[in-house]
């Protein structure tokens, strides 16, 4: 497989806004790692930038397939396939948010620790570990890509008050 020698701007994709099915839906497995996958990689790279986020799952801008990027505390990945493999049982809460749901960030709780196992762009098999902000990067990019986000994983006061604030929760 070639790799282009150029590379054309990428004008960034609009973030899907939480009510679009698309979010709610699981993604496709990536089965073929050729140019046209590339090329959503970029744009999905552009649109993340674009919007100021850390991490972007390829639903958010309208494509259901099962791959997000993250650039996230130096941590630069491209995930096909992205699979949990390890949560640790000490959890972390903190402000989370998500471009699919903007203007809001809530009290969420997560995984202190996690891995995560899928394939690179090229389809090779990738492992990544973190603990704190990269942690919570992987989970909430993987529950994207299983039709969640991260408005689910609140509960009590939290969850109530999210419902009263994000209309189509
Ligand atoms: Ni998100």
């Amino acid at each position: 497989m070639a790799k282009r020698q150029t590379k054309r701007p990428r004008k960034p994709a609009p973030i899907r806004q939480l009510g679009d099915p698309v979010l709610r839906t699981k993604a496709d497995p990536v089965t073929v790692f050729d140019d046209a996958l590339a090329d959503t990689v970029e744009l999905m790279f552009a649109s993340m930038y674009e919007a100021r986020g850390v991490g972007l799952a390829a639903n958010q801008i309208g494509l259901s397939q099962a791959l997000f990027v993250m650039d996230c505390e130096e941590v630069v990945a491209v995930v096909a396939n992205p699979r949990i493999t390890f949560l640790s049982e000490e959890t972390q809460t903190g402000g989370e948010g998500c471009l699919s749901v903007s203007g809001h960030t809530f009290p969420t709780t997560r995984a202190l620790r996690a891995t995560v196992v899928g394939q690179d762009q090229t389809g090779a098999p990738i492992e990544i570990t973190g603990e704190g902000e990269v942690a919570r990067c992987l989970q909430h990019e993987t529950d994207h890509l299983n039709g969640k986000v991260y408005l689910d994983r609140l509960s009590g006061d939290v969850r109530r008050q999210a419902r009263a604030e994000v209309e189509t929760v």
